[in-house]
């Protein structure tokens, strides 16, 4: 298999090749359950080879935002991959269209092996990554005839990345992929976030730990009660109060 390549997007000879990554805008997306409102008029953008961290207490609407984005909860307002508009596609357009999402909780195919897990990941997509997720997740190649449930949490995460990987994505949104893991695969996994960025994806990360959002975050969103808080920069010194506030509030 091909390695990572962190070339520039594009075809190199200028052929009509669409570039690998794209920017993510989100403008005005409002998600409702019924008559709660759990997101209201949020808009941002991640650019290609950047992060953008969205934090906030619990329930503060950060789940509900991806799942808004990535069509898995209904939800109004406009998403665009680049120029191409794609908030009227069904999920699993938009994930053909570009927007990987690992989800909140490590969702793989507990009854598959990890090498059939990544198959469905690259069957889905229709084309093949330009990046080999066995080269940013070394770890996993030992464990590929293993199965996913019998897998600790931690390499069960990494499979959940890989497996957003394998499906060729321009943009990946990850749901607080450090949660519950033990500190040295916190580290582990910011550094997969870190290779994801300069790889040039636009990565939209949701988390709870502020170090890691300062560690990899151009810019962080801070939502309260579904709406944009606050909006700084991910290496503003008043960050950690804001958010105590924030979280208090
Ligand atoms: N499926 C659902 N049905 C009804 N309310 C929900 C549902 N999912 C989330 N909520 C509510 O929406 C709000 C935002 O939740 P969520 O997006 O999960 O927040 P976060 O990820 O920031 O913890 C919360 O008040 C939560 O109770
Ligand atoms: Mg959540």
């Amino acid at each position: 298999m091909k390695r990572v390549t962190f070339g520039p997007a594009g075809a190199a000879d200028g052929s009509a090749t669409p570039p690998r990554f794209g920017r993510l805008t989100v403008e005005g997306l409002r998600v409702r359950y019924g008559g709660v409102t759990a997101v209201e008029d949020l808009s941002l953008t991640v650019e290609p080879g950047t992060c953008v961290a969205l934090l906030g207490a619990n329930g503060a609407g950060k789940t509900s935002t991806l799942r808004g984005i990535g069509g898995l909860t209904p939800a109004t307002g406009r998403v665009y991959l680049d120029d191409r508009r794609i908030d009227g596609m069904s999920a699993s357009q938009r994930a053909r269209a570009g927007l990987g999402h690992v989800l909140e909780g490590r969702h793989v195919f507990k009854s598959l092996t990890v090498a059939e897990n990544l198959r469905v990941a690259a069957g889905r997509a229709g084309r093949r990554s330009d990046i080999d997720p066995l080269d940013l997740l070394p770890e996993l190649r030992e464990l590929m005839p293993r199965l996913a449930g019998g897998l600790s949490g931690g390499q069960q995460q990494m499979l959940a990345i890989a497996r957003a990987v394998a499906g060729a994505p321009r943009v990946i949104m990850l749901d607080e992929p450090t949660n519950g893991l033990a500190p040295r695969l916190v580290t582990r996994v910011i550094r997969i976030l870190e290779d994801l960025r300069s790889a040039g994806f636009a990565v939209l990360l949701v988390e709870q730990r502020l170090e890691v959002a300062q560690k990899l975050a151009a810019d962080v969103v801070v939502l309260r009660h579904g709406r944009v808080a606050h909006r700084l920069h991910g290496t503003d010194p008043s960050l950690p109060d804001v958010l105590h506030a924030a979280y208090l509030s």
